[in-house]
């Protein structure tokens, strides 16, 4: 992006440059047939991009590219011979309840054609899950199934209004952290800690999950935020949770990783909830 800025900038002093030369007489602009030539010399760059769905939304350097189908065509202006960088950008929905964003940067010189493939997962993959709370009892359960004492540290990414920070600390955790992506959450978070007179104890903060990449003090992960998710944050849990450490889920899996525990558990409010639990042990710090 950066760059694409800078060859602007710099065609733009180009621009302005050539047209002083033509003001100038003859003597040092450019001939018409010159500028024929320095124009015949841009080139159109041909991109086909592949994304993960027919609905997909394709943005180009920030520009949304109207358009459908799993294949897409993106023509760029006629660019002066160089090198560029454009930044594609896939963003599509692959249930009711997940949007998925994707990015890749690409190198490429003026008249270039070039495939862009976003079909294929990437680490830097970027999701957002709609709020659903976990009910209240189903919340205590997943604490339950995880075993939370004395001295855990648990954390709860995308938490909501916090309710199940709040019922492991009341279980006998020392400290929550809670990370979610929507400001009213957040404010919704912090107004239920302060409730529960935890300020001391829950530490709350605004942000996307997936950014947080140092688990290191976690010994206790409670989540309930659904397949995409999950695949992207398990890299992060096997790299970062010490042996020891466990991992609690309402109703979503982690892909081939096994539970070591599922059970199945009805709430007062009505229905039946399935609850999974891992355990971080010296073989599961080996996958990648
Ligand atoms: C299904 S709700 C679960 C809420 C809470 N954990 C519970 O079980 O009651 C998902 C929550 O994650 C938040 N969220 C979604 N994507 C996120 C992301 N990438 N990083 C942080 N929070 C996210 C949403 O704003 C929402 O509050």
């Amino acid at each position: 992006m950066i760059l694409t800025h800078v060859l602007f900038v710099a065609g733009s002093l180009l621009l302005v440059g050539s047209s002083w030369g033509a003001a100038l007489n003859s003597d040092h602009g450019l001939s018409p047939v010159q500028a024929t030539a320095t124009a015949a010399a841009r080139a159109t760059s041909t991109f086909t991009v592949t994304v993960p769905d027919d609905a997909t939304e394709l943005v180009v350097d920030g520009k949304s590219i109207p358009g459908d189908g799993t294949s897409r065509t993106y023509e760029t202006q006629p660019l002066a011979p160089g090198d560029y960088r454009y930044t594609f950008t896939a963003r599509w929905q692959p249930n009711s309840y997940t949007t998925m964003t994707r990015t890749k940067t690409i190198s490429f010189r003026a008249g270039q054609r070039v495939a862009v493939d976003l079909t294929v997962e990437a680490p830097d993959d970027r999701v957002r899950v709609q709020y659903v709370p976990t009910p209240t009892d189903i919340a205590d359960e997943m604490v339950k199934l995880a075993g939370v004492g004395a001295g855990d540290v648990v954390y709860e990414p995308g938490c909501g209004d916090a309710r199940i920070t709040i019922a492991a600390i009341r279980r006998g955790a020392e400290r929550g952290l809670c990370i979610d992506i929507d400001p009213d959450r957040v404010a919704e978070s912090r107004a239920k800690v302060k409730e529960a007179g935890l300020e001391h104890k829950i530490d709350v903060r605004l942000g996307d999950a997936l950014d947080v990449q140092d688990l290191s003090a976690v010994t206790v992960v409670l989540l309930y935020m659904g397949d995409h998710f999950n695949m992207l944050i398990r890299p992060v849990l096997w790299k970062q949770l010490k042996v020891g450490a466990r991992v609690v889920s309402h109703r979503f899996l982690m892909g081939d990783w096994t539970p070591d525990k599922t059970e199945t558990v009805s709430s007062d409010e009505g229905g039946e909830y399935l609850l999974h639990r891992w355990n971080i042990t010296a073989d599961v710090k080996k996958r990648r």
